[in-house]
């Protein structure tokens, strides 16, 4: 079994591109969200919970699940010895190098595995989704439909992705 850590706010289709790759090489991916009172999400943990069961309703080999404190004793914890993460780009590889090293610094038992997305998601992340929903763009295809209807949902009538015409360019003088 592999652990997928991460905040998951919310999940995108990236994410669920390195699911399905961890389920070609794992019998079974926990997926695992942060609960940091630290952060503000756009998404609960309980709804964050909610929508990637939903993501992944029926496929018995995917689980989810929440953690907080340090991952290697999360992953001691349920008896896994592989965290999986996805790199997209040279610039996520910085933090995860140093994620990974400390993490086999606190728990030697507990090996990383780095998987590449598909290319045509190697610029997508939560906080664009967030910030291109919020701004009135289309996010079809870079999220599952259930974290679309979710965001329509979190912003309702107000919401410039339902409503409102796209913005207009505006002449310099
Ligand atoms: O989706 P994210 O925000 O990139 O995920 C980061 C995450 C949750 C994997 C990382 O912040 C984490 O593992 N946090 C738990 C605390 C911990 O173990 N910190 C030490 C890591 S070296």
């Amino acid at each position: 079994m592999a652990i997928f850590p991460g905040s998951f706010d919310p999940i995108t289709n990236g994410h669920l591109d390195i699911v399905g790759r961890s389920l070609r090489v794992f019998d079974d991916v926990r997926v695992a969200i942060l609960v940091n009172p630290d952060k503000r999400p756009l998404f609960s943990v309980e709804e964050r919970v909610a929508i990637i069961r939903e993501a992944y309703r029926g496929n018995r080999r995917v689980a989810v699940d929440t953690f907080s404190g340090l991952l290697v004793d999360y992953a001691e914890a349920v008896g896994a010895s592989v965290i999986v993460r996805g790199i997209r780009a040279i610039s996520d590889f910085e933090f995860e190098f140093q994620m990974a090293l400390m993490n086999r610094r606190l728990n030697p038992r507990i090996e990383t595995v780095f998987m590449m997305p598909a290319e045509s998601y190697s610029y997508l992340s939560s906080r664009l989704v967030k910030e291109v929903f919020q701004l009135g763009g289309k996010v079809t295809g870079l999220v599952p439909p259930v974290v679309e209807r979710r965001l329509r949902e979190k912003y309702g009538a107000a919401s410039r992705a339902i409503e409102a015409p796209p913005a207009r360019p505006r002449r310099i003088r």
